[in-house]
């Protein structure tokens, strides 16, 4: 692999108003082309990508999978899920160029000769098409299909770019089920594709609210002297669904709350909040930064799992006014399942910056509302000119979505004679602000890979450091296995009382959302 030619193009045009490089064109291939992210999030995606006309015309779209089916069949079918799932309404004459992009391989992950013919339908396409004899390879698969699909990309030279072109795999969550699987995972993949090859999704990390995380911290004076342990409390992070598991039990079962958000999107947010600021802003320079984070957690000892994690399972209540079953009753779980719905955290990060601030996080499915924010909770401010009660806090919210935007509670003084002391707020709104709505992250994403930037994906270290953090909770849990700790907590509801416990035991409270 020439690691040259696998380096972004920049564009002298686009100098000073992007510091992004350019995607390239290249052909796309979707393994697992029939399945649920394909249809929701792919295509939507590189549909709305070429409706705003950021994709390279040539582009091209060929979803790999075993249904037999033929190119205008699967295009039908993309059409109709584009339809249901875009961000804008699909324009005819959009999609007629757009739908001539894409194309059906069929084939069994297991056989070889399937990966031979993709060779050369990729080579042919290359000259019809102009994609330069670049690849990306999506495996939108279980990971227990990478290794086969990897074997036979190998086996078929298509690990390998020729000069001037690059190969490169983008790998879908879960990244491994615990630090040994992750492992495996990392020396599967790195048998055919080098690291900068591989670009591992993590797709809160395209969320444009958690890329303006960086921006606000390290492109505003104001922020960075107040960002340590002398003038933070406490940071809570919050990602709250009102959804179900919808018909993911299959995975669901085996992942729960924990590994499903927090080992990835949750720890992810915490490194963007903690990180030191980067040399620049390469790629390697962030993650570089990001992982210094994850490293500095606290782990837990066994016997401090309890005090600090408190796991539960949604029972049933109502969303919305409308009743929901609960999670025991959904299709195809287990009416005995002792799975987490629901987390809450309180670890630490042993630096010297947040030495003795405490993060909060909590995650959790069929709760009131969805919502994900971070805040930052600064200490009070003397109590020497004001009474008590009107003595609160400066906190800074980062709402991640919906309602994109930052919010900063200060004290004021309420008008008239009296000299009362209110909070209020300053907010910044992403939609009234630049009024334009904000891409999907995997719009982004895919844009960074065709572009070769791995800036917004997770590096093998980052994931590896992340699940040893998350393995000494799991295997406290299951060393539990006929008594672990599970609460239960009515759909609809914060979760269940330990979970506010674990605060006030602080002398603390989860923000209101
Ligand atoms: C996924 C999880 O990674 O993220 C889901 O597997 C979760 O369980 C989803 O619902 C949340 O993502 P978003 O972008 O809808 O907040």
């Amino acid at each position: 692999m020439n690691r040259a030619a696998d380096q972004s193009e920049a564009n002298p045009l686009r100098e000073g108003l992007s510091t992004r490089a350019v995607p390239q064109p290249c052909s796309i291939v979707i393994f697992g082309a029939t399945g649920d992210l394909t249809h929701r999030k792919l295509l939507p995606a590189l549909y709305n990508l070429a409706a705003d006309g950021e994709l390279p015309p040539a582009v091209t779209v060929i979803g790999f999978a075993r249904r037999p089916k033929s190119d205008d069949d699967f295009r039908k079918e993309m059409e109709e899920a584009v339809k249901k799932f875009s961000r804008q309404t699909v324009r005819d004459e959009i999609w007629k160029t757009f739908g001539q992009s894409i194309f059906y391989h069929q084939s069994d992950f297991s056989d070889e000769n399937g990966f031979k013919t993709l060779a050369e339908r990729l080579d042919k396409i290359d000259k019809e098409r102009g994609t330069r004899g670049n690849r990306l390879f999506y495996f939108a698969v279980a990971p227990d299909q990478f290794e086969p699909i990897l074997k036979h990309l190998k086996a078929a030279g298509l690990n390998q770019a020729r000069e001037g072109s690059w190969a490169r795999v983008i790998v879908e969550k879960p990244f491994g089920t615990d630090l040994a699987s992750a492992r495996e995972l990392n020396r599967v993949i790195h048998n055919s594709f080098s690291e900068e090859q591989t670009y591992r999704i993590d797709h809160f990390l395209g969320k444009e609210t958690a890329q303006n995380i960086l921006v606000l911290r390290f492109a505003n004076a104001i922020f960075s002297p107040l960002w340590n342990r002398r003038y933070m409390d406490h940071i809570q992070i919050t990602a709250a669904e009102t959804l179900g598991v919808e018909g993911r039990a299959g995975y669901y079962e085996e992942a729960g709350a924990l590994r499903d958000m927090v080992q990835n999107h949750l720890l992810q947010l915490l490194c963007l909040v903690a990180m030191e600021a980067p040399t620049d802003l390469s790629a390697d320079s962030i993650r570089d930064e990001k992982v210094k984070v994850v490293r500095s957690l606290r782990h837990f000892a066994a016997d401090e799992v309890a005090a600090n994690v408190v796991r539960a399972q949604y029972a049933e209540g109502a969303i919305n006014g409308k009743p929901v079953p609960a999670y025991r009753s959904e299709e195809k779980v287990d009416p005995k399942s002792m799975i987490d719905t629901f987390v809450a955290l309180r670890l630490h990060i042993d630096n010297w910056r947040f030495w003795n601030v405490p993060v909060y996080m909590r995650v959790g499915k069929r709760l009131p509302k969805s919502a994900t924010e971070i805040s930052v909770h600064f200490k009070k401010a003397p109590m020497v000119l004001f009474n008590k009660e009107t003595n609160e806090a400066n906190v800074l919210v980062i709402r991640i979505q919906p309602d994109e935007g930052i919010s900063l509670r200060i004290q004021a003084k309420m008008p008239g004679t009296s000299f009362r002391i209110e909070p209020v707020k300053m907010d910044f709104h992403y939609g009234t602000s630049f009024g334009k709505a904000s891409p999907e992250a995997y719009e982004r994403l895919l844009l960074d890979a065709m572009s070769g930037d791995a800036t917004l994906f997770a590096r093998h270290d980052e994931v590896e450091e992340a699940w040893a953090f998350i393995d000494a909770i799991e295997n406290a849990w299951s060393a539990k296995k006929n008594t672990p700790d599970l609460y239960f907590y009515p759909s609809g509801s914060w979760g269940p009382d330990e979970a506010d416990e674990l605060l006030a035991r602080d002398g603390r409270a989860w923000r209101r959302l």
